[in-house]
């Protein structure tokens, strides 16, 4: 059984990664990697193939960057023609990004198969290019694979065919639990020659935050208050890095002795700061989960999130601008509260997967 695994940017590597491994140890399955090219520097992907001991994609289509349009246009073109070629039987996407749509799209039209991975994720909030892409995939999936209740919950609503939807819990956290070993022995935290816990680890990158001059100043602003109670790491995303020079702001981080920045990382070296890190400032949507498991407070700089399990039962706070100063009393003072780690989110999601496509296609 022939298995497209569709990969495109940063968050997709870590959930095609667990995935490739359990297929590739079925003999029934041949699981091939499909690289859309939506992220192409060697920190934003490259880096993840050596991490994960993934191999080199064995289709690559090289799409880059471009307008929403652009990027989703062309990844459906050069899809087509290799879907067209190669027939898969089942083609999975994951997460939200514009090749996880654009290759659904591409994909149902030609008849091939498509199963989503983390289906069923809702912000309510359609000014998300990440929504747009949730809601096409999910009522185009012939399987949609869930990482938590609510995830079925949302597609009910939406009309999905209760049969299509199967819960097989978070696939993010099989990554970390698959890496634990490489993680803890990594050396990025004790390369800074801080304290354990004495610093705040930030990735920002969604529009909505750095997009905006004004709001682009305001979390500079935060970004120098925090460090004025503790260092602040910074592993700076390209969008953000771009926006930041734009508006003349990386300078004055730079200066400030207490804000380490850094080029995008690893998955092990990131994970080892997170592991090491008193709390985390975010907008990332990976990063809410990966907290709540590790139990590390996180403050999300956004006004609703489409993994809702991760504030009401982890350690997560959607947080604006002005209530950073308070979350960070709080966590610093020992008065944030504490969490718990969400149902089937225990490092079998990629088994559970396996067991779903052997049932689905190959019993008789
Ligand atoms: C994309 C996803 C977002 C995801 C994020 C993860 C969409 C709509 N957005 O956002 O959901 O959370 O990835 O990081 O699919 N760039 C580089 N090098 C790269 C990649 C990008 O320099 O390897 C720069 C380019 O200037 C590009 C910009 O970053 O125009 C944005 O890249 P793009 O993939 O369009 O969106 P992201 O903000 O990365
Ligand atoms: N991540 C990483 N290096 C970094 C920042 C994040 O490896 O410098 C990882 C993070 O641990 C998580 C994933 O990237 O597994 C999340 O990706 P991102 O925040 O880019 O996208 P989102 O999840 O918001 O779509």
């Amino acid at each position: 059984m022939i298995i497209h695994l569709i990969a495109a940017a940063r968050p997709n590597f870590m959930k095609i990664a667990p995935l490739y491994h359990a297929l590739k140890k079925e003999s029934w399955a041949a699981p091939v990697i499909v690289h859309t090219g939506q992220h192409y520097d060697l920190n934003m992907s490259d880096v993840f193939f050596k991490d994960f001991g993934l191999p080199q994609p064995d289709v690559h289509l090289n799409v880059g960057s471009g307008t929403h349009a652009e990027q989703t246009g062309h990844v459906m073109i050069a899809y087509e023609k290799v879907l067209m070629e190669r027939r898969p039987d089942l083609v999975v996407v994951v997460g939200d990004v514009n090749s996880t749509a654009a290759a659904t799209l591409a994909a149902v039209k030609l008849g091939v198969k498509v199963a989503h991975l983390e289906a069923g994720l809702r912000s309510f909030d359609r000014t998300m290019p990440e929504e747009i892409n949730r809601l096409v995939t999910d009522a185009l999936s012939d399987i949609v694979w869930t990482p938590s209740a609510d995830g079925d919950e949302n597609l009910l609503r939406e009309g999905v065919d209760r049969k299509k939807i199967h819960r097989v819990g978070n696939i993010m956290i099989d990554s970390l639990v698959m890496m634990k070993k490489q993680i803890e022995s990594a050396d990025a935290f004790s390369a800074l020659n801080i304290e354990r816990g004495g610093f705040a680890l930030v990735t920002l990158h969604r529009p909505s935050n750095v997009d905006s001059p004004e709001q682009l100043g305001r979390i500079c602003d935060i970004l120098h208050h925090i460090a004025s109670r503790l260092f602040v790491v910074f592993p700076v995303h390209p969008r953000t890095l771009k926006n930041l020079e734009q508006e003349k702001r990386i300078e004055s981080l730079r200066q400030n002795p207490r804000i380490i920045l850094r080029e995008p990382l690893g998955y092990v070296a990131f994970m080892n700061l997170v592991h090491n890190s008193r709390f985390l400032l975010t907008d990332s949507g990976g990063v809410q989960e990966e907290t709540t498991f590790l139990g590390i407070p996180c403050l999300t700089l956004r006004p609703n999130t489409e993994r809702p399990v991760t504030v009401t039962q982890g350690t997560n706070t959607l947080c604006t601008i002005g209530d950073v100063e308070q979350m960070v009393g709080d966590i610093l003072s020992g008065k944030y509260k504490k969490g718990s780690v969400p149902d089937l989110w225990d490092g079998n999601t990629a088994q559970r997967i396996v067991k779903n496509i052997k049932n689905l296609f190959l019993s008789t």
